[in-house]
């Protein structure tokens, strides 16, 4: 966890309007900035950031949020990561951090053995015509090497020597993973003559490289280890390149292998990225659906291929969601990504990702293989084997369809399925939290209306009566009025960067929706500066009524059950006169 006031503090001293524009052309607009947004498709800017407020905000899609909301939903970063940049850009580093501050400059210098070793694999590619002639055999392009940043590492034992001198027996080398070192304590570089793939990390950093033999040879392809920044379950070759395309279509294709993603990008089909020998893992798409609404995987025709679509079946029930989509494209078996798109064109790769599998429609082929369902043995057998996976289906709606298919080729009804299958109706599967979109309901309930005042003009918490807390009672909204209050009180904060300050102070809350509503109306409909006392007046007049309302119906149930003591009596009259005057009251102000 990291505390509050370290968020806050980096929040106060990140400008949001340069960190935006770093990744989407900002364009002056009044007092904010505009541009297209970045989270939709549209042609004409409704996304505005105000430096004041310090918040984003698309009057379109109601994506909305603070820098560190922007980072974690542009590049895809988990919350610690976006702090982490947001903190490394300001001179500050996360505390609690299980790296101590040596760790801390080491993997920044790791960072850097990757990003000259990099630039010399690129440099090295120019006078390597074996090299040169093996791509373009492969018919890739200069400008296609280029954007990939692809290189080549020469036959040589000790080549990095020429890019770090005396550091080549710095331990950085070795742990970024670009040495080998033999038990004699000898170094000699890891990749050698190989073409090189680096491996980007979201933010463009070159974390590990895979180097592929030319022609033929073992391994074909030889990765980075494990370091300290290298995960492979973690990473996806080529997101980086295809983070516009992906945004842009809705859609990302993951394919197995470098190869594939390289073609494609060549033949115009910018969207598809490789796991990295390994599995797809729940970490990939949970990654991949901060970026697209639709998950296609296409692995390669052969049984290799049709294990890992098994896999990444199994990976993805848990991080479905009813307005997610994953699917499964299966080539012809002599065919990958790479060779189908060269074959058949861009066209046809088009048409074979618009039409894949939808994951329903694959998961009771997948449960039916083998089965016989004939017999009432395999019929009970299909429903066995679909209780290791349909109830872990998180799209409510998919689940409860995927039921009706089980009734229906089980023979069975929907209940007895879902008794057998140990399901309940409506229980809900495990949803990954999607960011908050602020309500269109135009409708704001007293308690809304009252923190939609206070958030706007602050100081009108220096108004409020001694008995707010009983006024307000126990909502939903207390805590954010509370909070309120005290900051008010403390007199420390910056009043204009206030919503972005509650933003994050209820990241994860059941508070975070109210926020993300206020930050609408602040934008869409603001309050008057010349009416807000009044404004205010009037939401405490109407929580006052409501509040004698409900007093007083509790008494007149009494009454009515003939239950009401003479104490409880007076305080009925009392009531009702309090909310005489109330009224009257109302009606002069009025
Ligand atoms: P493939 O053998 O299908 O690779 O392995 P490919 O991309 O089609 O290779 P080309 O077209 O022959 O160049 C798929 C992926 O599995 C990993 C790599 O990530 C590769 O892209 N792999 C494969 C390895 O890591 N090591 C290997 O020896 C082979
Ligand atoms: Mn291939």
């Amino acid at each position: 966890m990291i505390p509050e006031s370290f968020i806050q503090d980096v929040l106060a001293r990140t400008d949001i309007v340069s960190l935006i524009e770093r990744y989407v052309p900002l364009k002056k607009g009044g007092a904010n900035y505009m541009a297209c947004c970045p989270f939709h498709n549209e042609k004409s800017p409704s996304f505005t950031v105000s430096p004041s407020k310090q918040f984003y905000h698309c009057f379109g899609c109601g994506a909305h949020g603070t820098a560190i909301g922007f980072l974690m939903e542009y590049s895809g970063l988990s919350f610690r990561d976006a702090m982490r940049d947001l903190a490394q850009q300001l001179g500050m580093q996360l505390p609690q951090e299980d790296a101590s501050p040596e760790q801390h400059v080491q993997s920044q210098s790791l960072l850097e053995v990757m990003k000259r070793s990099s630039l010399y694999f690129r440099e090295q590619l120019r006078y390597a015509p074996t090299a040169i002639e093996y791509l373009k055999k492969r018919g890739l392009t200069g400008e296609i090497a280029k954007q990939f940043g692809i290189g080549y590492a020469p036959a040589d034992w000790q080549n990095l020597k020429s890019v770090f001198g005396t550091h080549y027996d710095d331990p950085q080398l070795l742990e970024a993973g670009m040495v080998i070192q033999n038990d004699a304590g000898r170094r000699y570089d890891r990749f050698r003559d190989r073409v090189m793939f680096p491996i980007l990390d979201q933010r463009g950093n070159v974390i590990a490289f895979g180097g592929r033999v030319i022609g033929t040879g073992e391994p074909k392809y030889l990765n980075s280890p494990e370091t300290p920044l290298f995960e492979k379950g973690h990473e996806l070759y080529g997101l980086f390149q295809a983070r516009q395309a992906i945004r842009e279509s809705g859609t990302v294709v993951v394919v197995e292998g470098y190869m594939d993603v390289v073609a494609l990008a060549q033949f115009g089909f910018g969207q598809a990225v490789a796991t990295l020998g390994t599995a797809t893992t729940a970490t990939h798409i949970q990654k991949l659906f901060r970026h697209a609404e639709r998950i296609v995987f296409c692995f390669d025709g052969d049984n290799a291929g049709r294990k890992a679509a098994h896999r990444a079946l199994e990976n993805s029930l848990e991080l479905l969601a009813d307005d997610k989509e994953i699917r499964f494209l299966f080539l012809p078996p002599e065919h990958d990504p790479d060779s189908f798109v060269r074959d058949n064109g861009l066209e046809a790769f088009h048409r074979a990702v618009h039409e894949a599998m939808p994951l329903s429609e694959y998961l009771l082929r997948e449960l039916k293989a083998d089965l016989n369902l004939n017999t009432a043995e395999d019929r009970a057998r299909l429903i066995h084997e679909a209780k290791a996976l349909v109830p872990k289906i998180a799209a409510p709606v998919l689940r409860l369809q995927t039921i009706r298919m089980l009734a229906e080729e089980s023979g069975l009804s929907q209940d007895e399925v879902m008794n057998a299958l140990e399901l309940k109706e409506g229980s809900p599967g495990r949803r990954p939290a999607t960011p908050a979109r602020a309500p269109r309901s135009a409708k704001l309930s007293i308690h809304r209306q009252l923190l939609n005042a206070l958030v706007t003009y602050p100081d009108l918490c220096g108004k409020l009566p001694g008995d707010i807390q009983d006024l307000v009672g126990q909502t939903e909204e207390w805590p954010v009025v509370q909070r309120l209050i005290d900051l008010h009180d403390d007199g420390s904060h910056n009043e204009a960067a206030l919503l972005a300050h509650l933003l994050e102070r209820y990241r994860d809350t059941p508070q975070q929706d109210i926020v993300g509503e206020l930050i609408a109306l602040s934008e869409l409909n603001p309050i008057a500066e010349d009416n807000a006392a009044e404004e205010l007046e009037g939401i405490l007049r109407k929580l006052r009524l409501q509040n004698l309302d409900a007093h007083i119906l509790q008494l007149q149930q009494l009454a009515a059950a003939g239950r009401l003591d003479a104490a409880q009596s007076k305080h009925y009259a009392e009531l009702l006169s309090q909310k005489q005057k109330l009224k009257s009251g109302q009606q002069h102000a009025g």
